[in-house]
C-alpha cells in the first residue's frame, strides 16, 4: 500500500526547500544503506511505502542496529524534527525513520541555522549507545563530497520538474545545505549520547 504526502500550499519557498530535503535526504539515506523510505513525487506529493505501526521500543523491530546507527546521519542532515511518532514499522515489523521536511535549509531562517549548527538536534531521549553512534559516524563518512553533492542537485532538479522556483533561492537552498553537511560531517562524531 502506498503513503501519499500532500503538497503543502503555504509558504511557497519553505514548502518546495521541504519538498528539496525529503527527495534528497531519501536519496542520501538510501544510499548509505539507512531505514528512511524511497520517495516519489507525483502531481499530488509524495509517494512512499504505508508503514502501519508507530514503534514504541526500538529494540522490538527487525532492524535494531540500523535504526540505531542512523543517529548521526539524522544529526548530518540537521533534522530538527526527529521524534518517536516519527519512527514507524512496516507489517513485517522493519522500521523507518519518516519526515525529513525539516531538515538541511528547509524552515530555518539563517539566524536559526547559525543557532543550531553545532549542536545535537534530536529532541527526544535519543535511542542510540555509543558503539553504534560510531559505526553510524563511519556510514556518514563513508560518502564523498562530490558524489553527495551531485545527489543534492538531482534531487532539487526531480522536485523542479514539479514546483517552480526562482534560481537564486534553489541555489541558496543548495549552497547552505551544502555547507551544513561539511561542517556538521566533522562534528558529529563529538555529539553525547
Ligand atoms: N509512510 C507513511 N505511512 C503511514 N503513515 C504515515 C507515513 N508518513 C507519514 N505518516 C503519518 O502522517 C503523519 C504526518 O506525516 P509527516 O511526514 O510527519 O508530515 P508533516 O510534515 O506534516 O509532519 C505522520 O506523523 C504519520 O502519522
Ligand atoms: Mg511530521
Amino acid at each position: 500500500m502506498e503513503f501519499i504526502k500532500r503538497f503543502k500550499e503555504e509558504d511557497e519557498v519553505h514548502g518546495i526547500y521541504e519538498l528539496f530535503s525529503e527527495v534528497f535526504v531519501s536519496r542520501l539515506g538510501k544510499s548509505l544503506g539507512l531505514p528512511v523510505l524511497e520517495v516519489r513525487l507525483s502531481h499530488d506529493g509524495l509517494r512512499m511505502k504505508y508503514l502501519a505501526k508507530k514503534v514504541e521500543d526500538v529494540n522490538s523491530v527487525r532492524n535494531p542496529a540500523q535504526l540505531k546507527r542512523s543517529l548521526p546521519f539524522e544529526e548530518w542532515v540537521l533534522n530538527i524534527d526527529l521524534k518517536q511518532e516519527h519512527v514507524m514499522a512496516d507489517e513485517g515489523g522493519n522500521a523507518f525513520i519518516i519526515d525529513h521536511g525539516h531538515s538541511l535549509f528547509s524552515w530555518k531562517p539563517l539566524y536559526y541555522v547559525y543557532e543550531v549548527i553545532g549542536k545535537p538536534v534530536t529532541r527526544f531521549k535519543l535511542w542510540s549507545d555509543d558503539a553504534h553512534y560510531r559505526e553510524g559516524v563511519e556510514i556518514v563518512r563513508s560518502i564523498d563530497k562530490a558524489t553527495r553533492d551531485s545527489l543534492l542537485r538531482e534531487s532539487v532538479n526531480e522536485v523542479l520538474d514539479y514546483k517552480r522556483l526562482d534560481q537564486a533561492l534553489t541555489e541558496d537552498y543548495i549552497t547552505i545545505s551544502s555547507k551544513i553537511l561539511d561542517y556538521r560531517e566533522k562534528i558529529i562524531c563529538s555529539f553525547k549520547n
